[in-house]
Formats: structure tokens, sequence, C-alpha cells
């Protein structure tokens, strides 16, 4: 496995396997980074992972500082995932002068996620689209846990014409139902027993939509009561259709139900998809 620090020496290792499939990360890798390498393995003759903390999607009260970085272990965990390229660049590497352009995702950016997390999107697409120029890799492996963030980099990747498939994994839980997540490392212990429930209120939802319940504002609300009663802050929980998480007309069958909440220091979001029958 090699370790890449210099965009140089990134695009001179890729110049003689340019047949590559990339999974971009901020590091801190679990298991479910583990399971994005496990689908992109088998695509192509060289898996490529990012590891950089990108400051320009963290608000100005965010946790970049703090952000756990394990740059050793991350390292163990990708050299027995039989990663062949680890590109772990300095933030000059990335930005070595002020970025001033941008990439501007549509109205995708300002809800849900975005209403709470303003210029996240926006930070997120402009160094994807530069890593992806960089990697220039024909996949990219994304998780569907972030799944708005999933919407927007697939939606980008359709309206520049770029020639990259980008592919969606399903979320990887602890066996209590808790999405695996970095900032899981936030929870106190007390916390982290608690934490399993964003994931049972969601499917709750689930199973209420699927038995035929269509007041989705009224499943929103409770849901966010429950949350809110168990010592959580809920940001949101909304019904969203899958395809471009808008609100649901009568006749939509591919839904998600969506949610962000703080309990303590972390921030957690998770979503269900809900397929109805035709
Ligand atoms: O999902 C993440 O870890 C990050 O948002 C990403 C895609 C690596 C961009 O910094």
């Amino acid at each position: 496995m090699d370790i890449i620090r210099s965009v140089a020496d990134l695009r001179a290792r890729l110049q003689r396997v340019p047949n590559n499939v990339f999974v971009p990360t901020m590091g801190n890798l679990h298991e479910g980074h583990i399971r994005l390498i496990g689908i992109a393995k088998p695509r192509a003759a060289c898996t490529v992972v990012s590891i950089f903390v990108n400051r320009l999607q963290f608000g100005p009260r965010e946790d970049f500082d703090s952000y756990p970085r394990t740059f050793e272990a991350d390292c163990r965990r990708l050299r027995d995932a039989g990663v062949d390229v680890v590109f772990a660049p300095e933030e000059k590497e990335i930005y070595p002068e002020l970025q001033t352009f941008v990439v501007e995702p549509s109205d995708l950016q300002h809800i849900l996620e975005g209403a709470h997390r303003p210029g996240h999107f926006r930070g997120v697409a402009t160094v994807v689209l530069k890593l992806f120029s960089l990697v220039m890799p024909h996949s990219a492996i994304f998780g569907k846990k972030d799944y708005q963030q999933y919407i927007v980099l697939r939606d980008m990747v359709r309206q520049f014409a770029l020639p990259i498939e980008i592919i969606p994994a399903e979320t990887v839980r602890a066996p209590d139902g808790l999405a695996l997540s970095s900032r899981n490392a936030y929870l106190s212990p007390e916390e982290r027993r608690e934490a399993p429930r964003l994931y049972r209120i969601l499917r709750e939802a689930h199973d209420e939509i699927t038995a035929g319940a269509r007041d989705f504002q009224r499943i929103e609300l409770h849901s966010m009561w429950e949350l809110a009663n168990h010592g959580w802050k809920p940001d949101y929980v909304a019904v969203r259709r899958q395809a471009d998480l808008q609100a649901p007309a009568p006749d939509d069958r591919e839904l998600v139900v969506l949610a962000a909440a703080r309990l303590g220091k972390a921030r957690l979001i998770d979503n269900v998809e809900v397929n109805l029958p035709r």
C-alpha cells in the first residue's frame, strides 16, 4: 500500500494504474468505511482512499479542530483491507491558495442538513470535485448514512457530465441499530446506550408509512417529540422522496425518512428508506 502526501506523487502513481475506484474519507475509519472498500475493490485494479479533513465543509462553530484524527490506526485498517493507494494530503496540497472557485450545489444545499449547516454542501461538493480531478476514478463509493451528501454528489456528477459512476452503499450499524459514525466517539457511555433510539424512531416511522399512514407531518412531529422526551435536541425528522429530497406527492412510492438530532455533544444523523409497493 502506497501512502501518498502530494498531488505530484499521486498523479505519478496513478499514471501507472489509471483504472481506479475511489473512496473519499475524512479518516477515523470504522467498519462502515471498510465496507465501502469491500464494495470498491472488485471494481478496479487499484483502490484509492483519501483521508482529508476538509475545513471548507465545517461551519465556524463546528468540530473541525476536534474532529478525531487517527492516521496510524487508519493506515493499519486500510492495509488489512487491501487498499492500494492512500492519499493523505496536507491542507496546503488541496488548498495551496484561497479557494475562490467553489461548487454551488442546487437549492438542495439549503434544506435538511443544509438548513442547519450553512455552506456544508458547498464545501463537500468543492472538495469532492477537486479530489475527483486529482484521482480521476471511474467509480466512487459513498455511504447512504449521509443520504443528502450522496444525492448532492450524484447530481453534481450528472450535471457536470463527469465520467464517474457514483455507487451508494448501505449504512452499516452496530448490533443495537446505531449507525456507525466517527462522531459516535463524542457520546458518553450513558448517551451511547440511548443513541440507538434514533434508528428505532426511524423504523417506527417506516412501519407506520408502510402500514398506510400518510399524515407525514404528524409522523415527523411525533418522532421529534419522542426524541425531545428522551433528552435529545432534534433538528429535524422529515419524510421526503428519495429522488430529490422534496416533500412527497400522494403517488410517490420511494420515500426516505431522515433525521438529525443532538445528544449531548454529538450531533447524529440517520435515515431509513421506505419502498412502498406500486
Ligand atoms: O463523507 C465524508 O467523509 C466527507 O464529507 C467527504 C465525502 C470525504 C468529503 O470531505
